[in-house]
């Protein structure tokens, strides 16, 4: 009998590919040039899963033009890049990969706001352009990170890891989330409302996922409400934040730094941030270490096997 086939939008780790290919007939679009649509609207034609990354856009068109498909298996834990309601009107099921990336995201929602905090790549830029010339006593100064508060906006698996590293900060925690079960919060984070999260916070880390609800979540009112020393962590998606809101808190100093990973109209990155001292910009790499993204790839792999062979799969979201 034949194999089923799976197209994978991108080249993924080695071991992951090797797996599909006990199951699966592989077909990889390998190139480094992102996937023209044609082409991808052509690859799913024949396909009866498909491994797909955040970047993706998995609409109507695409899932309408894949009449075989029986799973999308999303190589990211947020899926806001899948229309997930048609793919279960059309019995498709769609897959993440929750768990495994969560501290590997919450350690660089940390790198991002020491970063910050201590202005690391405008010395590392001061350094490079030869202009230190000796230890001055005010010389790059920042601000203190341990006993501060940390505002968590977004507590669910992410979200905690990151309040559970402020701990070793001597931090107090303040969280805000609608949808979080406040028993299965330690007790000394202090659940608060989002206005007086921005009010009292001095760190401020998105873990939300992007959905009609968290769109624009951070905007001109909530930037208002923060102080010249507030600092924005953004690790989740970039739509949470109003972006053109956020350059014009930055430019004008409202808050004394942004942490990016991620962008609203990504990989778009607009000129204003890139001028900004008081920004530092990352291409979306919450998850990309070599041990995560391969512990990604695999759960991925399983995920559209276990669809496959008619099994639950270990993470499904429909
Ligand atoms: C990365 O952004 C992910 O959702 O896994």
């Amino acid at each position: 009998m034949p194999k089923p086939k799976i197209f994978v939008t991108r080249n993924i780790p080695q071991p992951a590919l090797d797996r599909l290919e006990e199951v699966f007939d592989v077909s990889v679009h390998a190139s480094g040039a992102s996937l023209g649509r044609e082409e991808f609207l052509r690859a799913v034609e024949d396909a009866d899963a498909l491994l797909c990354l955040l970047t993706d856009s998995i609409d109507k068109e695409l899932l309408d033009a894949a009449p075989k498909l029986k799973c999308v298996s999303n190589l990211a834990v947020g899926y806001n890049n899948i229309d997930v309601r048609y793919a279960t009107q059309k019995g498709i099921a769609v897959c993440n990969t929750p768990g495994v990336l969560t501290e590997t995201t919450a350690d660089l929602a940390w790198a991002l706001l020491m970063a910050c905090a201590r202005r690391l790549v405008e010395a590392d830029k001061y350094v490079r352009e030869s202009r230190f010339d000796g230890w001055g006593p005010l010389l790059m100064l920042g601000v203190d990170v341990h006993g501060k508060t940390l505002g968590v906006i977004g507590m669910g698996r992410i979200g905690r890891a990151v309040a559970r590293r402020a701990e070793g900060f001597g931090m107090r925690v303040l969280w805000f989330d609608p949808k979080a079960d406040p028993g299965s919060m330690p007790p000394e984070y202090e659940r608060t409302d989002l206005e007086n999260l921005c009010l009292q916070a001095d760190f401020i880390s998105i873990h939300a996922p992007l959905t009609s609800d968290t769109r624009h979540l951070i905007g001109a009112q909530q930037f208002a409400l923060m102080g010249p020393k507030t600092i924005l962590v953004n690790t989740a998606r970039g739509p949470i934040v109003d972006e053109t809101a956020l350059i014009k808190a930055l430019q004008e100093k409202k808050i004394a730094a942004a942490g990016l990973d991620v962008y609203e109209r990504e990989p778009e990155v607009p000129a204003e941030l890139l001028a900004l001292d008081n920004a530092v910009l990352l291409p979306h790499i919450g998850s990309a270490s070599i041990e995560t993204r391969t512990q990604m790839a695999l759960m991925a792999a399983e995920n559209a096997i276990a669809v496959i062979n008619g099994q639950e799969p270990p993470a499904r979201v429909n």
